[in-house]
């Protein structure tokens, strides 16, 4: 029997790439770089099911020569890159991977969020550079983070992880969300609050929203200079949630203390005037970015692909 023909846009973890291929036809040999539109074109019109990431635009034209194409398999839980309506009107599943990257995407905004506290970061440049004299009582201060008061905004899955890991630091955590939610029986409360007065309380703003028409620069000038001047940003999100321009200024204003971030509106391009900071942690969107975690994201995908392929209800389709 002809096995299904599978698209992978980017390289899996070696264990993915196995499975993929003990079940599938790889119509390409999938590399670490992104395909050119016209190649992708060609790919997707073969396909049966493809395996996208966030980086893939796949958008209503792109659809279009999907004749045979059953399901997109987003190797991400966000899906802006995914144009869903268009896939739904020609019938094509969607699917993320939720839960899988939670916990890793919770501890890399801890990660980003302390380093740009601690100022762990430029610490460590700093010494490698061989010039440091030794201890000094007023060298690299930085900022407690036990005790200051977290703000969440977006309380869903990564959010809500974050807001626990909160409670080893003894913060209380403001959250701004659609929705109401609690913390776990027994332990501190969060407290849910507009986004504004999230803004204007807290010592250390993470964004956890997905980036929608709704939520692209939820966070501009104005909700900037909400924040107070000793606070932190911390964005492991999607870039454009912020206005990065904006983001920019702020932070060259001292409008805000410093930011950590894992995103950027533009990737891979990031602004000159973040590189330029050194109160802000850049990472290159590491959130998912443990082994184990993009091992699970990959089966993941594999699941859905299955279940579609044979008829069946996808796991984790997207609304
Ligand atoms: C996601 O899944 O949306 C993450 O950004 C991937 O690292």
């Amino acid at each position: 029997m002809t096995r299904p023909a599978l698209y992978v846009t980017r390289i899996l973890p070696d264990p993915v790439m196995a499975a993929i291929r003990q079940q599938y036809r790889l119509i390409s040999e999938p590399t670490d770089l992104p395909l050119a539109p016209n190649e992708q074109r060609k790919f997707f019109a073969q396909a049966n099911a493809a395996i996208c990431t966030l980086t893939d635009r796949i958008d209503a034209a792109l659809l279009s020569v999907a004749s045979r194409l059953e399901i997109v398999a987003n190797y991400a839980v966000g899906y802006n890159n995914i144009d869903v309506a268009a896939a739904r009107a020609r019938g094509i599943v969607v699917t993320n991977t939720p839960d899988v990257l939670t916990d890793a995407t919770a501890d890399l905004t801890w990660a980003l969020l302390l380093a740009v506290a601690r100022r762990v970061v430029e610490a460590d440049v700093w010494l490698r550079s061989g010039t440091w004299p030794g201890w000094a009582p007023t060298q690299m201060l930085g900022t407690d983070v036990t005790g200051k008061t977290l703000g969440i905004v977006g309380m869903g899955r990564i959010g809500q992880a974050v807001a626990q890991r909160a409670q080893g630091f003894r913060m209380p955590v403001l959250y701004a969300s659609r929705r109401s939610c609690s913390s776990q029986p027994g332990a501190p409360a969060w407290t849910h609050r507009s986004l504004h007065e999230v803004l204007k309380n807290s010592d250390f703003v993470s964004l956890h929203v997905s980036l929608t028409d709704a939520t692209r620069h939820l966070i501009g000038p104005r909700e900037l200079a909400m924040m107070k001047a000793t606070s932190f940003l911390i964005n492991t999100s999607r870039g454009a949630v912020t206005d990065e321009a904006a983001l920019v200024s702020a932070l060259q204003a001292g409008k805000i203390a410093g930011a950590g971030l894992d995103v950027y509106e533009q990737e891979p391009t990031v602004h000159a005037g973040l590189t330029a900071l050194p109160n802000v942690v850049l990472l290159p969107h590491l959130g998912s970015a443990t082994l184990d975690t993009r091992v699970r994201m990959g089966m993941i995908c594999l699941e859905n692909i299955a279940a579609v392929l044979k008829g069946q209800p996808a796991p984790n389709r997207v609304t």
